[in-house]
């Protein structure tokens, strides 16, 4: 990844429990940039516009069984199917805001008992983010907001394993946000963040992988 990285995009990841208000500060982070004339994309992931998207979406609404392995391996295929397509942007100069990354798919399965270091083989070689923002909520606070949905890992008990897997993840790229706030607060100090990121990434910050 050592090519010209003049005026790169940065690579930002929103991660947090499920209704930790990631969709719509990402959301409006992409506005807020897209305002001041960078180029800069939304992304998420699980990307459901694929195939291998649809596997998962079909699992995650219960409509079809996966073994615990299976699913975790569809996840991390799902990000490395976008890989290349990743590189080309940031390299171009693109900025991407990406709605949940490696760290989720880490911290969900090791959530099922899933060994810590296999969840985390398939996803090293993938491109390391240049900020994790980890929007913080507790499980119970995350309830209150209008509740679960009624997919497969909204339930109380299962979040707060998600938790506390989400915080053996956490590196020196990850900026914790806390999200009981409102979220015009919220909005602020991600927006301070961010722009602060992107101006290293503009000056050259080198792209690095994920845990090599
Ligand atoms: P998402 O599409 O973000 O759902 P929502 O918008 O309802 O939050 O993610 C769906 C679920 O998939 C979410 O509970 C987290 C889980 N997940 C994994 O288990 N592994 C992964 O690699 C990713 C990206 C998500």
């Amino acid at each position: 990844l050592s090519a010209n990285n003049e005026s790169r995009g940065a690579l930002v990841v929103f991660e947090g429990l499920d209704r930790s208000g990631k969709t719509s500060q990402c959301g409006r982070l992409v506005s807020y940039l897209e305002g001041l004339g960078h180029s800069v994309e939304l992304w998420r992931f699980p990307d459901r516009t694929t195939s291998v998207g649809q596997m998962i979406s079909a699992y995650l609404t219960n409509k079809s069984q996966l073994d615990d392995h299976t699913i975790h391996l569809l996840f991390s295929a799902n990000r490395w199917e976008k890989r290349s397509m990743m590189e080309t942007k940031l390299k171009a100069g693109t900025t991407l805001i990406v709605d949940r990354y490696s760290y989720s798919g880490v911290a969900f399965s090791t959530a099922k008992g899933l060994d810590f270091e296999w969840c985390k083989a398939p996803e090293i070689g993938l491109i390391a983010p240049d900020l994790v923002v980890y929007l913080d909520i507790t499980p119970e606070k995350a309830a209150e907001r209008g509740g679960y949905g009624g997919e497969r890992y909204e339930q109380l008990e299962f979040q707060r394993k998600v938790a506390q897997h989400y915080k053996l993840l956490k590196d020196s790229s990850w900026k914790i946000v806390d999200a009981c706030q409102p979220l015009d607060d919220v909005e602020k100090q991600v927006k301070e963040i961010v722009s602060q990121h992107i101006i290293a990434c503009q000056k050259g910050k080198i792209l690095s992988s994920l845990w090599s």
